[in-house]
């Protein structure tokens, strides 16, 4: 069983509020979907639930199986159980992705084993043929010079590895045709069982083709302001986030109101942040 368990969350970055507020259960075997227009504050919430240091809680808690997750370091959170997909993962020259993973399948070991590299390497080349990755992305450094496709996939590849007990895959559709896609919502649905829950974090709807969620939320000014089922999305398919904001009498659903966010202001730091 794994229960990731989100209470009242608050985090700001610099001098902005950006989560005000996220209340969020998710349980093995289930699946959520996030979805929201940009700048609502989703891929905070997944930096800030893996404990990324530009983000500074100040109200609110994130348990794990009821372990507090907000004193863990990232590394920590990673080895109870947490994984996140970036929205835009980074590249490593010089460390290669399955030297990458192997050390990250080791640190959730006890201290004194390690994972045989037979099992390891009989594991890796299922996966990579599962995902109809090309055979040499395995060998290369990490996400060095990999499209923006095999970088999702090569992100659901360390999933699948990994086996963690709650993923969190932020925008894993964007930059994927339909093929890819379809590829990665297969790998992701083998994935389901009761002691896995899954966060999937999307501006389209067309990834829910591929991978069912049974909760969908939206997100805006940093809330969970809307929890549905498969009808919500298919109205937000149809109709847009406008009737939801004309429901709930919001104006302006991003978090920080224009003009005033950094990352359309195009200072560097923020720039940065954005793209994450
Ligand atoms: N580290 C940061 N510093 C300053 N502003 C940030 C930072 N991280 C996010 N923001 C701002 O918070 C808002 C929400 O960002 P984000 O969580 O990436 O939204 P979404 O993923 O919903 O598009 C944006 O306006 C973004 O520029
Ligand atoms: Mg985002």
């Amino acid at each position: 069983m794994a229960t990731l368990e989100i209470r009242n969350l608050h985090a700001r970055a610099g001098e902005h509020d950006i989560l005000r507020g996220v209340d969020l259960k998710i349980e093995g075997g289930q699946s959520h979907a996030i979805m929201g227009p940009n700048g609502t504050g989703k891929s905070t919430l997944a930096s800030v639930i893996m404990g990324h240091p530009r983000y500074e809680v100040t109200a609110g808690s994130v348990t794990l199986d009821g372990e507090d997750v907000l004193s863990m370091t990232t590394d920590e959170r990673a080895r109870a159980g947490l994984f996140l997909a970036m929205q835009s993962p980074a590249e490593v020259p010089g460390v290669t992705n399955s030297d990458f993973i192997k050390s990250a399948m080791n640190a959730r070991l006890p201290e004194d084993e390690n994972v045989s590299l037979f099992k390891f390497i009989r594991e890796l080349d299922a996966a990579v043929d599962k995902l109809r990755m090309r055979e040499d992305l395995p060998h290369r450094y990490l996400n060095d010079g990999f499209s923006g496709g095999e970088k999702k996939r090569n992100e659901i590849l360390q999933m699948r590895l990994l086996k963690p007990s709650i993923a969190i895959l932020d925008e894993i559709d964007s930059g994927l045709d339909v093929d890819a896609l379809r590829v990665v919502g297969e790998n992701v649905t083998e994935m389901k069982s009761s002691g896995f829950g899954l966060l999937l974090i999307t501006h389209y709807q067309r990834i829910l083709d591929y991978i069912d969620a049974d909760t969908v939320h939206v997100m805006m000014q940093g809330r969970l302001v809307k929890t549905g089922d498969r009808e919500l999305m298919k109205r937000i398919d149809a109709d847009g986030y406008d009737w939801i904001k004309d429901e709930l009498g919001i104006e302006d659903e991003r978090v920080v109101p224009e003009g005033e966010d950094p990352a359309s202001l195009g200072e560097c730091a923020a720039k940065e942040a954005f793209e994450e």
